[in-house]
């Protein structure tokens, strides 16, 4: 199949552009670049062994999407192209509703007018609110959110689906992620954030390279097991294969189908931290501070859905996700170097 990939250039987006390829589909990429830089893109056809054609451009930009549309025959859209700091969404929440709704809304009206139907969403657990118990399951009612990034995914999710309960040749998959972590297992692609990550795996491998003082931990009076918060992470090459699953079960389904990614094993804060010095040899310097506000103490998949329904399976550890992290962000410690 030919997948636009609307933020392909991100960290999420690049690793499912080279599975993509690496699994015969071809790729085409819009991205402004906002959060990424271009020379991911090349690295992406270095490892895919394929070129990508790419545009840069804002996902919002309708006369430009249209365009795309009309250049390449698209079978699927996957976007990715989404603000995801929950800090700035409660300091600039407008630029977050603006953003990500409007290029939702503009990649279905492009679709529509080009008689394209398949569409996968990158949406988040986050969605679950604070309602409900882990395990999460897909079947749960969507809870509330702490913050407007929250917020716009569930907003999304309710579109999409409005979106294909009118036009039953449309099919969505929504695809919730859990903690996504990692990086290319040849350190050639990985998550490049900018300015001071908010998210614990780039924060721990900044500390690492040396780029950071030490980690301050979140909480350590939470009621888990050791104080910290348990999350459920995910090798980012996992739920890019993910990604390659769902394009292809979209080929012969319609209407609406919801996945969880994620592992369904819970690890806390201290659990990441040993995992990582002991997969690469290096000390994380660390303090237990203060918790961060809107943080929930724990929260993991039931990803029995996905395993059954789209035959994908985990297939990398804790200590796959930290050696990767390392390898790529001690072969570019820089990043991009955009
Ligand atoms: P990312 O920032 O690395 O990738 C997003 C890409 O979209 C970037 O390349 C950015 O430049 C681009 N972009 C943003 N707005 C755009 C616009 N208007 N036009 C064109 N390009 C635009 O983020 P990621 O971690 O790869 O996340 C991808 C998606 O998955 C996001 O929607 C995010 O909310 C969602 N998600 C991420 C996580 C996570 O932990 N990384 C968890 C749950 C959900
Ligand atoms: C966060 C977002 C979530 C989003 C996800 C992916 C919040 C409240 N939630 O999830 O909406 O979908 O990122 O972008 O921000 N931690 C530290 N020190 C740090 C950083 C993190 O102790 O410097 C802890 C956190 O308290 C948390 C765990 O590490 O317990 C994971 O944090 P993070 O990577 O930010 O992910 P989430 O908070 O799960």
């Amino acid at each position: 199949m030919k997948v636009l990939l609307a933020g392909g250039a991100g960290y999420i987006g690049s690793h499912t552009a080279v599975q993509l390829l690496r699994a015969g589909h071809e790729v085409v990429i819009v991205d402004d670049f906002s959060n990424s830089s271009p020379e991911a893109i090349r690295r992406v056809e270095e490892l895919g062994g394929k070129k990508v054609v790419s545009y840069e451009a804002d996902v919002k930009d309708k006369e430009k999407v249209r365009q795309i549309f009309r250049e390449n025959d698209i079978d699927c859209v996957i976007h990715f192209a989404g603000l995801k700091a929950v800090g700035e969404s409660v300091r600039l929440p407008l630029k977050y509703y603006r953003n990500n709704i409007d290029t939702t809304l503009t990649l279905l009206e492009c679709m529509e007018e080009a008689g394209c139907t398949r569409f996968v969403f990158s949406s988040s657990a986050t969605v679950y609110g604070e309602e409900n118990d882990p395990p999460y399951v897909e079947t749960m009612k969507r809870g509330s959110c702490s913050n407007p990034y929250g917020w716009t995914k569930v907003m999304m999710e309710e579109i999409l689906e409005d979106a294909a309960k009118a036009n039953p040749k449309l099919t969505v998959i929504l695809l919730r992620y859990f903690n996504p972590i990692g990086a290319h297992e040849s350190g050639r692609i990985g998550e490049d954030p900018q300015g001071i990550p908010n998210n614990l795996m780039p924060y721990i491998a900044q500390v690492a390279v040396g780029r950071r003082d030490h980690l301050t931990v979140f909480g350590g009076d939470y009621p888990t097991p050791d104080g910290t918060c348990l999350r459920d992470y995910i090798h980012v090459m996992d739920l890019a294969d993910g990604h390659v699953k769902a394009v292809e079960y979209a080929e012969n389904h319609r209407g609406v189908e919801i996945f969880n990614l994620g592992t369904g094993t819970p690890y806390s804060v201290l659990d990441i931290i040993k995992a990582f010095e002991s997969a690469t040899g290096v000390k994380v310097k660390y303090e237990i501070g203060p918790r961060r506000a809107g943080d929930l103490p724990k929260f993991w998949a039931d990803s029995a859905k996905a395993q059954k329904v789209l035959g994908w399976k985990t297939k990398r550890s804790l200590e796959d996700m930290c050696r990767d992290t390392w390898k790529w962000q001690k072969n570019n410690p820089m990043g991009y170097g955009k």
